[in-house]
């Protein structure tokens, strides 16, 4: 039997998978990327994960057909090496390269979020649907085309980086981890959501919310939905902006579905229903009548599971 090793690199932490052909996720196992280590140690992390997972797995290494590997940021994919990964500290690293000489066998990289769509249409919320649409809200706001059922990646990769669509107008823009202003990432992502929660609470506005150090974006949701006024227009902010980008996607297009998965999407049907209102009010009704805006389904695994899919659907 061929089993698919999936890597799936964050900020945090590197997780790995092994999928069978079907996309089942049999094993997996994570350690610490030691981002602030440098590139170096990054990557020796990475080889090394992938080969302690089939060790410690019933499987044999001649067994693996293929590394895939999902990572934030800005890649060169025809080229294998990552451009600029602002959250991961890596600039012109040669990714691919460097894991088919350590691991000796074919690997392919992928931007994150293209990856944790591919998933999503592989084994989760988007089976069966050949042209969606994802979105991670995370750290930051990650994207993903899956157009006739493949990554849409663009002319060198870059395609679907939905999170510096320009959408804040410049009078409210603040400058995104990328360099330019008014990205949607700097409203709908976690970061922020967080953002936005300190600065209504530092300007003294009436408010539930108060630990500014440590605030989540988890509280700034549970604070909208107990009815807080300032969090709910902070969290109709990050929703009224996501809902409009899908609109000008959706003319670009003509997904199927969009699917929303990263933490900010567990605040559930309360966000979803904000985000499908605002996409209604923005897209021609022909092109809106038939989108469905969902939550993604394989949570945390989205980027093992389409990262093994690499191997197999590319
Ligand atoms: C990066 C993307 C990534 C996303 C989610 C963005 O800031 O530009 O490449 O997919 O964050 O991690
Ligand atoms: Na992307
Ligand atoms: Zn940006």
């Amino acid at each position: 039997e061929q089993i698919y090793v999936g890597v799936d690199i964050g900020g945090t932490a590197i997780k790995v998978g092994i999928c069978n052909q079907s996309g089942d996720l049999l094993h997996t196992y994570e350690g610490p990327t030691e981002s602030d280590k440098g590139t170096d140690v990054i990557l020796h992390n990475i080889a090394t994960y992938a080969k302690r997972i089939v060790e410690q797995s019933p499987y044999e290494w001649e067994q693996v057909g293929g590394v895939g590997v999902g990572i934030a940021g800005f890649l060169d994919i025809p080229n294998g090496f990552v451009k600029f990964s602002p959250n991961l500290g890596l600039r012109d690293v040669r990714l691919k390269d460097y894991l088919e000489e350590h691991l000796n066998k074919t690997v392919r990289i992928n931007n994150d979020a293209n990856v944790a769509a591919l998933g999503e249409v592989w084994a989760g919320a988007g089976k069966g649907v050949d042209h969606c649409v994802c979105y991670t809200l995370g750290t930051g706001v990650g994207g993903g085309i899956i157009v006739n059922g493949k990554i849409y990646e663009g002319f060198n990769g870059m395609a679907g980086e939905l999170g510096h669509m320009q959408i804040v107008p410049d009078l409210e823009a603040i400058q995104c981890g990328c360099g330019k202003m008014g990205c949607l990432e700097t409203v709908s992502s976690a970061t922020g959501i967080i953002r936005m929660a300190k600065d209504a609470v530092e300007r003294g506005d009436r408010t539930s919310l108060s630990l500014v150090e440590h605030i989540m974006a988890k509280e700034v949701i549970d604070a909208a939905k107990a009815g807080d006024e300032v969090a709910s227009r902070i969290v109709n902010r990050a929703a009224y902006y996501l809902g409009k980008s899908m609109a000008s996607v959706a003319v670009v297009l003509n997904p199927q579905r969009f699917i929303v998965g990263g933490g900010v999407s567990k605040a559930g049907e309360f966000l979803f229903e904000q985000i499908r209102q605002e996409f209604r009010k923005y897209t021609p009704d022909a092109i809106a009548e038939n989108v469905e805006i969902v939550a993604a389904t394989l949570g945390n695994d989205a980027g093992v599971v389409g990262a093994a899919g690499l191997i197999l659907r590319s």
